[in-house]
C-alpha cells in the first residue's frame, strides 16, 4: 500500500477475528515503532504481548483492578472489564518509560511514546492488520501497572487490540482543514 493512502485513510478496527499478526507481520508493526520521532533517541517506550490464555489473566486483573478502585464495580463492569482482552486475538500493551534527562521533558518522551504507538497503527493498517487503540481509566490503575510487571518509571499509554478484520475498514470522513490550519504572519 502507498504510504499517502496509509497516512489519509487509516482508520480503526474494532472487531477483530483470528489469527493474530504473524511472525514477519509483527516484525513489521514493531519496526515500524522504532521510527517515531524521538528526542535523543532515548526509544522511551516498551511493548507487552498478551496473546491466548494470557488474555483470560489480563481480564482477570483488570477486574481485580476494577474491584479494588472504589468505583462501583457492578456485576456487569466487571464482566466487561474481564472480557476486554478478549476482544483481539492479539493485545500489545505500550508502555512510556519516563525518565529525568537533562534535555528532553519527560512531555516530549511521552509523545514519543504517543507516536510509535501510532505508527504500529498505520504499519497494521498497511498489512491489512485490524488495529484500535483502546485505553479506559483501568489503563492507568496501579494495580495494573504493578500486575503488568512495570517499574516506577513506566505507564502504560495503550491497549492496542489488534487481529483480522470481521469487516472492510469503514471510509474515514473528510474533515475541514480551514478549522485546523491557519497561517501566523507575526
Ligand atoms: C490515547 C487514546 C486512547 C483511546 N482510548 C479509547 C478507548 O478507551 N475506547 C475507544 O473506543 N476509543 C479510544 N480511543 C480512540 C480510538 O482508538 C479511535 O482513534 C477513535 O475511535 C477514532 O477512530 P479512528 O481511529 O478510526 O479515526 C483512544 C485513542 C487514543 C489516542
Amino acid at each position: 500500500m502507498e504510504a499517502l493512502d496509509v497516512l489519509l485513510n487509516r482508520v480503526s478496527v474494532p472487531r477483530l477475528l483470528d489469527p493474530a499478526p504473524d511472525a514477519a507481520q509483527r516484525e513489521i508493526l514493531f519496526s515500524a515503532a522504532m521510527r517515531a520521532p524521538d528526542h535523543g533517541q532515548l526509544r522511551p517506550f516498551r511493548f507487552l504481548t498478551v496473546e491466548g490464555p494470557a488474555r483470560e489473566r489480563m481480564g482477570d486483573l483488570l477486574a481485580e483492578a476494577l474491584r479494588k478502585s472504589g468505583a462501583d464495580a457492578t456485576p456487569q463492569a466487571l464482566d466487561k472489564a474481564r472480557l476486554g482482552p478478549l476482544r483481539a486475538p492479539l493485545v500489545v500493551v505500550v508502555i512510556a518509560r519516563l525518565t529525568d534527562h537533562f534535555k528532553v521533558p519527560k512531555q516530549e518522551q511521552l509523545i514519543t511514546a504517543g507516536c510509535a504507538a501510532h505508527s504500529v497503527l498505520l504499519a497494521a493498517y498497511a498489512l491489512g492488520v485490524g488495529a484500535v487503540w483502546r485505553t479506559g481509566e483501568l489503563s492507568y490503575s496501579p494495580i495494573v501497572a504493578k500486575g503488568l510487571g512495570l517499574a516506577a518509571d513506566e505507564e502504560v499509554i495503550a491497549f492496542l487490540y489488534l487481529g483480522t478484520p470481521q469487516n472492510p475498514p469503514r471510509v474515514a470522513g473528510k474533515v475541514e482543514l480551514v478549522d485546523f490550519v491557519s497561517e501566523w504572519q507575526g
